[in-house]
């Protein structure tokens, strides 16, 4: 594993990113539940509350959650300096976020005043304990790595995102005031979908393909060109009305995120350790996806052609898709079975440090999760995407997609329990960690 520029000095204490990523499947299992209780009417069009109500399941309850706890442990690893006050933000925010994501839903189902005020209550409070102190240690890292300087976009996007969707809220929750909030609809999805989302997978990627594949490192022109691309074009698409500026705007848009997928797709490619690791599989799935997505927005956004084989309801649903499960889910699931044993390893390995004896109860990662459950969880995911597909083309096929989603979820969901089980066993022969070595914020 190739780990040089990384500093493993001012990590968190593994229960800080592993809460967030082992609560994230069980909101993946509520998006499949609640899909499996709306049947084929949440497949008829963006706006009904099975859509919605899926929607932020999924991008807020999954990958929100587990993006969130990734950032507490990745911007120490590439800055050095761990995210300030973090030992109490983390838990904060996570209790918050999880109560937030439950309400927000149940608001966007039963819209009411009150149910919107405590879910935008919830979700302030996380989003406000957490972006400010991220912003705060990224704008002040010297010498930031194409990593942090793409980071730093996506955190000023996730802003953006938040934003929008507490003005959408305000003007779902509070009819009188007569807000035209819909018209916005689509800035929020192009700020959270296409910026917040793929911005933060860029610059994740920048480090753990080389580290975890032995990868060359991205063409660095390119690993800051296209974030840059991506977040101009939002800044200037949230306020095109005309198609003759939207169209062209558009065209870069789509353009950058087809050149990153290309880009990764040909790195990955390039990698020295070709052993037949399940993560590749997981890559491929997300790039390839992400250049869909982004041939569809172009499509639906620059052109006047619809797709043939949808019905004109179904192109908003195909492009959410194929950004929210075929691209991110499938880049977050793929990555849980790297960095949660690869975190595991860690923690026990300076838990075990100045006690030799205790040095052979260090598993390997692929102890932690095996290869073997790392493959079922691609096979189960693929046959899901699938399902999710189908069921957008034929309805009728909803219930199927639903279980096969919380099939994918389900599987997900086991390898992490027995994973924090895995360490939880491990450390109990390893003993009590030196304290000088377990050091935190
Ligand atoms: C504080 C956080 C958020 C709040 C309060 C929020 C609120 C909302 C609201 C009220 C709508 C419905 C708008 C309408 O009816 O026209 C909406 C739509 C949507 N939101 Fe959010 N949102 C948040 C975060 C996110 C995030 C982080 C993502 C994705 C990463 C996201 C993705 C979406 C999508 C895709 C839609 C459109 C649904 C559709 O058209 O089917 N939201 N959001």
């Amino acid at each position: 594993m190739k780990t040089s520029g990384l500093s493993f000095d001012d990590i968190p204490p593994l229960d800080i990113p592993l809460r967030f990523h082992i609560t994230a499947p069980v909101f993946g299992l509520l998006a499949a539940l609640f899909l499996f209780w709306e049947g084929p009417e949440a497949w008829m069009s963006r706006w009904t509350i099975g859509s919605l109500g899926a929607t932020h399941l999924l991008t807020l309850g999954f990958m929100a959650m587990v993006m969130i706890g990734s950032l507490f442990q990745l911007v120490p690893v590439l800055s050095g300096q761990a995210i300030p006050a973090m030992r109490w933000v983390a838990p904060w925010v996570h209790v918050m976020l999880t109560a937030g994501v439950i309400v927000l839903t149940v608001a966007l189902v039963r819209p009411d005043t009150v149910t919107f005020t405590v879910a935008l209550a919830l979700l302030g409070f996380a989003f406000a304990a957490f972006i400010p102190p991220l912003v705060w240690r990224l704008v002040r890292i010297r010498g930031a790595s194409d990593a942090i300087f793409t980071i730093r976009l996506a955190a000023i996007s996730l802003l953006m995102t938040v934003g929008m969707g507490i003005f959408l809220s305000v003007g779902r929750g509070w009819p009188d005031l007569g807000i035209a909030f819909r018209s916005w609809t689509d800035v929020h999805v192009l700020w959270a979908l296409f910026g917040w989302v793929p911005l933060l997978v860029m610059g994740v990627s920048y480090q753990v393909m080389p580290m975890f594949h032995v990868a060359p490192a991205f063409d660095s022109r390119l690993a800051r060109g296209i974030p840059l691309s991506v977040f101009v074009s939002l800044l200037l698409l949230s306020h095109a009305r005309s198609d003759y500026l939207v169209a062209p705007i558009v065209t870069v848009l789509c353009g950058a995120l087809m050149a990153y997928s290309a880009t990764a797709l040909r790195v990955l490619a390039k990698r020295h350790r070709k052993r037949a690791d399940p993560m590749i599989g997981f890559w491929r799935t997300a790039l390839i996806s992400l250049a869909l997505a982004a041939v569809s927005l172009w499509f639906a956004m620059a052109t006047p052609v619809r797709l043939p084989f949808l019905r004109e309801s179904g192109a908003p649903l195909l492009i959410g898709i194929l950004m929210v499960f075929g691209f991110a889910c499938s880049m977050i699931i793929g990555m849980l079975q790297k960095i949660v044993p690869f975190l595991i390893f860690l923690h026990l390995q300076r838990r075990a440090l100045g006690n030799p004896d205790a040095m052979s109860q260090i598993p390997t990662t692929n102890e932690v999760i095996t290869d073997r459950d790392a493959h079922w969880q691609l096979r189960i995911h693929l046959i899901a995407c699938a399902g999710i597909l189908a069921a957008l083309v034929w309805p009728a096929f909803a219930r199927p997609a639903a279980l096969l989603l919380a099939a994918d979820f389900g599987w997900l969901f086991r390898n992490l329990i027995s994973a924090a089980g895995e360490y939880r066993r491990r450390s109990q022969a390893i003993g009590p960690a030196p304290n000088l070595m377990e050091s935190g914020a």
